[in-house]
């Protein structure tokens, strides 16, 4: 057989990319296998504490990697797998209980980020971190103090996924795809978010001037954005209700902000970043539409805002400011 040898710098300047999940629960697993069946990226390294659950959960993704494009898993419950990471996910910390909310698990989320933190910051220093522990703008904004890094960086899901279910139940109404959907949910992800209804759109058509001739898919009135602003807002209080966690779409909008940044992108997707002058609000992280890419978030874009709307976002940023001081940040 004609023998091919490899090039000289084979095996030491030839990279390919690696994914850090920090956090083997249901958000993080389900994370690493929406990111598999993906191909986001070469290597997906899972860290856990439970070393036995981590394991358990790397053999199971890898059994599968037959059926996704080409990738390895590993995992361990040493921050050393997460070694030189191009992208980390934060998913570790205690889960919402029913009826619980997101701020509830402050205290202990920014504990545990205390101590993860610099070990996983001296292993992954190039790395964009992505946090998606709750409450995310929370916990964004106290890692950034406590890891140093630069909040273009270090940014939080944010309402990513809060977004996907606005569009898809402005979808549902209008009878349209999800994808034809342009609508966005700012500001805090929790209680306190809004959906921008001003800038929205579908296929050019501004929402609120929705007008299809369609007996089921008709305008969008003041009483169907105010029930589907309702359904957003408590949407994971409902799905944690009947089984105990969410996962599944938070796992796949993580997914979307890795191949955003791991293909330098710059799409716009509303993640949680520091902001600074934006409209005036300051020293606080929550999410505005933001252009992602190789180095993360890029910019964040001046939205116009109604009255009401800048008002909800002012009200959203008071709230987490609030909630940060209360944990000494
Ligand atoms: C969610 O919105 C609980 O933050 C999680 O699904």
């Amino acid at each position: 057989m004609p023998n091919i040898t490899p090039h000289p710098d084979e095996h030491t300047t030839l990279r390919t990319t690696k994914l850090a999940v920090v956090g083997a629960g249901a958000v993080g697993s389900t994370l690493a296998y929406a990111a598999l069946m993906r191909g986001a990226a070469r290597t997906v390294a899972l860290m856990d504490i439970n070393a036995a659950k981590v394991e358990a959960e790397v053999l199971d993704l890898s059994h599968g990697v037959q059926f996704v494009p080409e990738a390895q898993v590993i995992g361990s419950d040493d921050v050393s797998v997460c070694a030189d990471a191009d992208v980390v996910v934060v998913t570790a910390g205690a889960k919402q209980k029913p009826g619980q909310t997101r701020t509830e698990l402050a205290g202990a989320t920014i504990d545990l980020m205390k101590k993860i933190l610099p070990g996983l910051v001296e292993a992954a220093p190039n790395a964009v971190y992505i946090m998606v522990t709750n409450p995310v703008d929370v916990v964004t904004y106290a890692s950034l103090k406590i890891s140093g890094l630069p909040p273009s960086q270090m940014f939080g899901s944010g309402t990513v996924l809060d977004t996907s279910r606005l569009r898809f139940l402005i979808a549902q109404h209008c009878g349209v795809a999800v994808r034809n959907v342009h609508a966005y949910i700012a500001g805090e992800h929790g209680d306190t978010e809004i959906p921008l209804w001003d800038s929205a759109t579908i296929g050019g058509v501004p929402l609120l001037e929705w007008n299809r001739q369609s007996e089921h898919h008709g305008p969008l009135n003041d009483g169907d954005r105010a029930r589907i602003a309702d359904e957003v807002v408590n949407s994971a209080y409902k799905i944690i209700e009947g089984k105990g966690a969410t996962n599944y779409a938070v796992g796949l909008a993580g997914t979307r902000i890795i191949e955003a940044i791991l293909t330098n992108e710059h799409s716009v997707l509303p993640v949680s970043s520091l902001l600074t002058d934006y409209y005036g609000i300051s020293d606080v992280c929550l999410s505005v539409p933001s252009i992602v890419g190789r180095r993360g978030v890029y910019e964040q874009l001046q939205v116009p805002l109604s009255d009401a709307e800048y008002d909800g976002l002012k009200a959203s940023a008071d709230h987490l400011r609030a909630v940060a001081r209360e944990f000494g940040f």
